[in-house]
C-alpha cells in the first residue's frame, strides 16, 4: 500500500507526517527554524531554512509521494537563475500600508474585491511586491520568478515551479472566481504575469495553502462545519457553496483545495503566537500554566488581553494595532494573565466568526487544529465563547496531514479530495462549550477602539 508524505512549511518550521491510505499516521517528524524582525512589523525568514528543514524531515520519514502546504501569501522573489534575491517577507509582516492603499487606489476597490475576493491587506503578497519595487529597486529589477513558501519548496524537490489555486488566492493577484492568474489585476498594478508560476488546483499539483489544507486535513470538503486553527495564526474558515464574496471584503474569500469550490475565513495575526510570546516572557512550561489558569474563573476578575501583537487582520485591518492587557489588579497572577490571554484569542476566533455568520454561515461544530489545540482548556475556552462544539480528530496536525490526502488524491488512492476525507478523517473527541462569556465579550469589543484612541 501507499505511503503518504504531506509537509507543512509552516511559520515555524517543517512539520512532516507519513500516512497509510487509511488515514493512519505511520511517523511524523518537525524541525524548527527562526524568523526574523529586521525592524518592527517586519517579517522575515530564509527560503534556504525551508529547504533545510524539509530535507531534515523527509529524511526521517518512509518515502511515498509529497503533498505540500504551506504559510500563505509570503513573497519569494527568484533571478532568472532560480536563486534566491532576499529573505522571503513573511504574511504577518506589516510594511506595506502604503502599497495596500496604492492598490486599492489604482484597481478601485470594489473592482479589486470584485475579482480577487478581497481588499488589499499587508500580509497578502501583491503589496510585499510593490513595496519591493519602491524601497529595493535594484533587487525588484533582477525578479524573474515570483513564488509562495512551499512551492519554493517544490522547486527544490522537483524542479518545478507551479501554485494552487487555493494559494494563489493568497496573493491578491489571482481572479478568485474564474481560478486564474487576473490580467486585469497585474496589468494595473505593472506586474509582469510571466513572473508567476502556472495554477492548478490543489488535487493536480498535490498543494494547498495551509488553511484550505487544514480544513481539509479536518475533513471539511463542502459547506457545514468550520475549521477553526490554533496556529502561530488563528483562524475560522468555512467552506461555501459558491463564489460570493463578502461586498465590503471583511473576511478572505479564496478557492478552496477541494476543485471547483469556495471558501471563507477570518484570520487573526496572533493566535498560538500570543501564546508563544506570553509563555517567553512567563518562562514557565505550557501545562504548568494552564493548570494556574485553571483555578481562575472565566472572565478572570475582569482582566482583558487583547491580542494584536503583530497588528491585525480580520476583523480590524490594522498593521499599527497592539496588544494589551487591561483591568489588572493586585490579585492578578501568572495564571490570571495566562488564562486572559487563553480568552483573548478566543474572543478574536469569535470576531470572525460573527462575520461568517452574516454571510449566512451556520455551522453546528466546529473541527481544532493546530499546535493550541493540545490545549484541553484552551478548547474549552474557545468552544465556550464561540458557543460551538469542537471536535478533535485523530491527526491534530490539520495542514500537514491535509497535503498528506492531497498527494493521496494526485498519486489515484483516492478518487477526488471528499473521498480521501471519508476514508481517512475520523473525529476523536468533542469539547463542549462549558463557560457563558457574554460579558466578558462584550468588554473584549471595547478594547480595540479604545486603545486606538489612546494610541
Ligand atoms: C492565512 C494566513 C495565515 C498563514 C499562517 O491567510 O495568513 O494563516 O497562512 O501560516
Amino acid at each position: 500500500m501507499t505511503t503518504l508524505i504531506g509537509l507543512d512549511v509552516g511559520t515555524s518550521g517543517v512539520k512532516g507526517i507519513a500516512l497509510s491510505g487509511d488515514g493512519d499516521v505511520l511517523a511524523v517528524a518537525e524541525e524548527p527554524y527562526p524568523l526574523s524582525t529586521p525592524h518592527p512589523g517586519w517579517s522575515e525568514q530564509e527560503p534556504e531554512d525551508w529547504w533545510r528543514a524539509a530535507q531534515a524531515v523527509l529524511a526521517r520519514l518512509p518515502e511515498g509521494p509529497v503533498g505540500l502546504s504551506g504559510q500563505m501569501h509570503g513573497l519569494v522573489v527568484l533571478d532568472e537563475a532560480e536563486r534566491v534575491l532576499r529573505p522571503a517577507i513573511l504574511w504577518n509582516d506589516q510594511r506595506t500600508g502604503a502599497e495596500c492603499a496604492e492598490i486599492e487606489e489604482r484597481v478601485g476597490l470594489e473592482r479589486l474585491i470584485e475579482l480577487t475576493g478581497n481588499r488589499a491587506l499587508t500580509g497578502f503578497t501583491a503589496p510585499k511586491l510593490l513595496w519591493l519595487r519602491r524601497h529595493e529597486p535594484d533587487t525588484y529589477a533582477r525578479i524573474r520568478h515570483v513564488l509562495l513558501p512551499k512551492d519554493y519548496v517544490r522547486l527544490r524537490l522537483t524542479g518545478d515551479q507551479a501554485i494552487d489555486a487555493a494559494d494563489a488566492s493568497g496573493t491578491l493577484l489571482f481572479d478568485v472566481a474564474h481560478r486564474r492568474w487576473s490580467d486585469e489585476v497585474c496589468a494595473a498594478l505593472e506586474v509582469p504575469l510571466e513572473w508567476l508560476p502556472p495554477a492548478f488546483e490543489s488535487t493536480e499539483v498535490a498543494g494547498a495553502g495551509d488553511q484550505a489544507a487544514a480544513a481539509l486535513g479536518v475533513g471539511i470538503a463542502a459547506p457545514g462545519p468550520v475549521s477553526v486553527v490554533l496556529g502561530t495564526s488563528g483562524v475560522v474558515f468555512a467552506a461555501l457553496p459558491s463564489y460570493e464574496p463578502d461586498a465590503l471584503a471583511r473576511v478572505h474569500t479564496f478557492c478552496h483545495a477541494v476543485p471547483g469550490t469556495w471558501h471563507a475565513m477570518g484570520v487573526m495575526l496572533s493566535a498560538a503566537g500570543s501564546a508563544a510570546w506570553l509563555q517567553r516572557a512567563l518562562a514557565a512550561p505550557y501545562a504548568e500554566l494552564d493548570a494556574e489558569a485553571e483555578r481562575w474563573e472565566p472572565g478572570c476578575e475582569g482582566l482583558s488581553f487583547a491580542p494584536y501583537l503583530a497588528g491585525e487582520r480580520t476583523p480590524y485591518p490594522d498593521p499599527d494595532a497592539r496588544g494589551a492587557f487591561t483591568g489588572l489588579s493586585v490579585r492578578h497572577d501568572r495564571g490570571a494573565l495566562w488564562r486572559a490571554m487563553l480568552e483573548g484569542v478566543a474572543f478574536g476566533l469569535r470576531d470572525s466568526l460573527e462575520l461568517l455568520r452574516e454571510l449566512g454561515v451556520r455551522p453546528e461544530v466546529g473541527r481544532v487544529s493546530g499546535g493550541g489545540a493540545r490545549s484541553e482548556l484552551w478548547l474549552r475556552i474557545v468552544a465556550s465563547a464561540l458557543g460551538l462544539p469542537l471536535e478533535r480528530t485523530e491527526v491534530e496536525e490539520g495542514s500537514a496531514f491535509g497535503a498528506a490526502l492531497l498527494a493521496g488524491v494526485r498519486a489515484g488512492v483516492f478518487a477526488d479530495a471528499r473521498e480521501a476525507v471519508d476514508r481517512c478523517v475520523r473525529a476523536r473527541s468533542v469539547v463542549e462549550p462549558v463557560w457563558d462569556y457574554d460579558d466578558a465579550y462584550a468588554r473584549f469589543r471595547t478594547l480595540y477602539p479604545t486603545l486606538k484612541e489612546i494610541s
